[in-house]
């Protein structure tokens, strides 16, 4: 059956933890590369390679460097191969529909991996697409991050039960809606800092609402950052301005205050791992010190992206 990632809730908890499982698989193997001990090429194919000859085009919207780079690298790695379309070369920038771009994709690859900046258009796409198409970022959500997020976490602390993620700044963006979502389906308990202004918005926080009650996740939210990031296993922040904004004085004014700087890190458990989805802006939501320092794990993270990408791949397009 034609299976899209959308949003986080195209996954079931068990889907997810099959992802999980098919990353940590994947990675030892890309980690070991010890081809040496494997009986035969083709077992090495079988194995090694299980998008042999399936292709993906990703078209872009907006700048990527980790999703891009880590969707190509996936595909090639896997043995099959991604194409890269910015959208401004395409002919849907010359009004062809995106039903149309859709049903033509669907004729050439396995799969369609998309950027988007109206979360709609991604719908669409999928609505006129014959092979699963997979939401690289919108406006509303960014899965494949918090897939990454969730997954870095239970690697690092090797289990999610009762585990408590801090999200500061921007509470009402792509990233932070993912991240509840993903949270609440998981059952990992989630506090957001932000000013009443950029408070997660009450559909994202309806959509999660079963998930929550069925799993006893928490979800709270503060207008003071001390109290966010008490007890938290997890410190996370995003950039306050994300793609496409352009209130960017406003923004870095009123979002001051939710800096994740050495601070505001006192306040917090000791041993509290800090994550940021990247890119950061540096100076503005997160510090050199603190992006830095040593309890931060965002570049592993960052790495993981390619990792994750694999299992979605994999698990998609097989
Ligand atoms: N985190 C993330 O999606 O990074 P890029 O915008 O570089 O793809
Ligand atoms: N919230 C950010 C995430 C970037 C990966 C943005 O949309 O720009």
């Amino acid at each position: 059956m034609l299976k899209h990632l959308l949003t986080d809730q195209d996954l079931s908890q068990e889907e997810i933890w099959k992802i999980f499982e098919l990353t940590k698989h994947l990675k030892k193997r890309f980690q070991d590369k010890d081809f040496d001990s494997l009986e035969g090429k083709q077992k090495i194919i079988e194995q090694e390679e299980p998008l042999r000859s399936k292709s993906l085009a990703m078209i872009f919207q907006k700048p990527s460097t980790r999703t891009r780079v880590s969707f190509e690298l996936a595909m090639t790695q896997l043995g099959g191969r991604a194409l890269y379309l910015s959208s401004s070369d395409l002919q849907l920038s010359r009004g062809e529909s995106i039903g149309d771009t859709a049903r033509t994709l669907s004729r050439y690859v396995d799969g369609i991996m998309a950027r988007v900046s109206n979360h709609q258009d991604i719908t669409e796409l999928a609505k006129s697409s014959s092979v699963p198409v997979i939401n690289g970022l919108s406006d509303s959500f960014h899965p494949c991050q918090a897939l990454t997020d969730l997954f870095t976490i239970w690697e690092k602390r090797r289990s999610l039960k009762g585990l408590t993620i801090s999200f500061v700044g921007d509470g009402n963006n792509n990233v932070t809606n993912s991240l509840l979502l993903t949270s609440a389906r998981l059952g990992v308990n989630l506090k957001i800092g932000c000013p009443e202004k950029y408070k997660i918005q009450g559909t994202i926080l309806d959509l999660a609402k079963d998930d929550i009650l069925k799993n006893k996740t928490k979800v709270e939210i503060f207008s003071d950052p001390r109290e966010a990031v008490k007890e938290a296993d997890v410190i996370y922040t995003d950039v306050w301005v994300s793609m496409g904004r352009t209130d960017e004085k406003e923004r870095v004014k009123e979002l001051a205050p939710f800096q994740a700087n050495q601070k505001l890190l006192s306040f917090a458990k000791k041993d509290a791992t800090v994550m940021h989805c990247l890119p950061a802006h540096r100076g503005q939501e997160i510090t050199d010190e603190v992006i830095d320092g040593p309890n931060s794990i965002v570049f592993d993270q960052a790495e993981n992206r390619l990792h994750v990408q694999k299992a979605i791949l994999t698990f998609l397009l097989k």
